[in-house]
């Protein structure tokens, strides 16, 4: 047996080049630790975390053995007017790791879906409090959300947009993206300039009037879009004028959440806090899909008081709570405690960061920005060909033994957080002997 299909069409894969993968697939077959390993058994050291989410490095016994007990237990359970104990103990454990403040958990299986329910939780607020008529959402260019309509309406990635912009939400407006590079160009750590583009948020706030604003939602460090590092003050003068003018502050923390940034979540390493958050991905160290958003007890409590129907918020999932995803994430958040995950990012973060940075000057570099334990390294693009060098980097690492992302010509890193002081040097000497070799 060779572990590979026998064909490869059947598969209709997301957000790739089908033809072109298809004519010369990369397959990975099995994970441990720092690595994945090819169906040759070739190792290829993960600098990405798979996706941003396998923050404690794969294929972990104690998650392992958490799901198989929990699949062998109780392998579905309704949440629907039924519940099972452990979904209540998450929601707990949640609560005491999340900023003070953000205290009510709803289930989710995707990132996705976090985002949009936390734009429905927004909305149905709002109408609880007596105030229907904030219905308007902002969110911001260059955003990724996640692919359902509400997030690619809020989300500013055009291309994920395109396809479908006659059929986005209305009533949707973004704030201007922060990357500067005329002003910012290879910041360390969180950028001088740029905390006045919130300001646009007023802008928004005089030609619409407030009373029509439900929410802001922006990423707290823009990830997918090749991690945009918020300009110092950005983020508290959003949130100042949020309060001003009654707007709810959505962070998106699908990426940034467990420990990502050098504290559990980026809310606390910034000191600002959301009204709501969306999480996913690093929550179950994506053994099992699931997300969650997690609000305020304002928001818990509007909605439950003056909703005007039985149930008080007509919104769920078959699989909110599934007991494989309770399992993993419970068991995930031991690991992260017991292996003291995130205070580990923060203490590499200096390290990394010099690491990345010592990159400057290598061909086609044109930014290296860093928080924590993510970075990004753009590359100035082939002239009328957006995208391939990119592509081309991220072929060439992959073949010899790592694996980066990238996203058009800017390389994203994000490796899991049990890196080792090595492991960070092999990525980054691996990098620079591509960009070499890159013609
Ligand atoms: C900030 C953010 N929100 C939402 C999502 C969507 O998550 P999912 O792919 O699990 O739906 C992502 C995915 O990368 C993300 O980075």
């Amino acid at each position: 047996m060779s572990g590979l299909p026998n064909a490869l069409d059947a598969f209709f894969m997301p957000f790739t080049p089908n033809r072109r993968f298809k004519a010369k697939p990369r397959l990975l077959s099995r994970a441990e630790g720092m690595y994945y390993f090819t169906p040759a058994g070739e190792p290829v050291l993960d600098g990405t975390s798979g996706m941003w989410c396998s923050n404690a490095g794969h294929a972990r016994a104690p998650i392992v053995q958490a799901i198989a007990r929990a699949a062998a237990n109780l392998d579905f359970a309704p949440s629907f007017n039924l519940a099972h104990p452990a979904a209540f103990e998450l929601a707990a454990r949640l609560a005491g790791i999340l900023p003070e403040g953000l205290e009510h958990v709803f289930y989710c299986n995707s990132g996705s879906e976090a985002v949009d329910t936390a734009l429905k939780a927004a909305l149905a607020f709002h109408r609880a409090r007596g105030q229907p008529g904030r219905t308007r959402l902002v969110g911001r260019e260059r955003a990724y959300h996640g692919v359902g309509f509400g997030g690619i309406s809020v989300g500013g990635i055009a291309g994920n947009r395109k396809p479908f912009a006659n059929s986005l939400l209305g009533g949707v407006d973004h704030l201007p993206h922060t990357h500067d590079l005329s002003r910012n160009a290879f910041s360390k750590g969180q950028p001088r300039h740029g905390a006045e583009l919130a300001d646009a948020l007023d802008r928004l706030v005089a030609l619409h009037d407030p009373s029509t604003i439900a929410a802001v939602i922006v990423e707290p460090v823009a990830g997918s879009t090749g991690v945009l590092v918020p300009p110092i003050g950005y983020l508290e003068r959003l949130r100042t004028l949020c309060d001003a003018h009654g707007i709810l502050l959505i962070f998106d923390e699908v990426i940034t959440g467990f420990g990502r940034t050098g504290a559990a979540f980026a809310s606390q390493r910034v000191g600002v806090r959301p009204d709501i958050v969306t999480l996913a991905k690093g929550l179950t160290n994506a053994a099992v899909p699931m997300g969650a958003v997690v609000v305020s007890p304002t928001i818990y409590d509007g909605i439950l008081a003056g909703a005007d129907g039985l149930i008080e918020f007509p919104h769920g999932y078959t699989y909110s709570a599934h007991p494989l995803a309770v399992a993993a994430a419970l068991a995930t958040l031991d690991l992260y405690r017991d292996e003291g995950l995130f205070d580990r990012a923060a203490s590499l973060a200096p390290l990394w960061e010099q690491a990345v940075h010592s990159l400057r000057g290598e061909p086609y570099v044109i930014d290296i920005r860093n928080i924590g334990l993510m970075a990004a390294i753009e590359l100035a693009p082939r002239p009328g060909q957006a995208g391939e060098r990119g592509q081309d980097i991220f072929h060439a690492a992959f073949d010899s033994g790592l694996l980066i992302r990238v996203t058009g010509d800017t390389i994203a890193l994000s490796p899991p957080l049990i890196i080792t002081e090595s492991q960070i040097g092999e990525i980054v000497e691996g990098l620079r002997a591509n960009l070499r070799k890159l013609g």
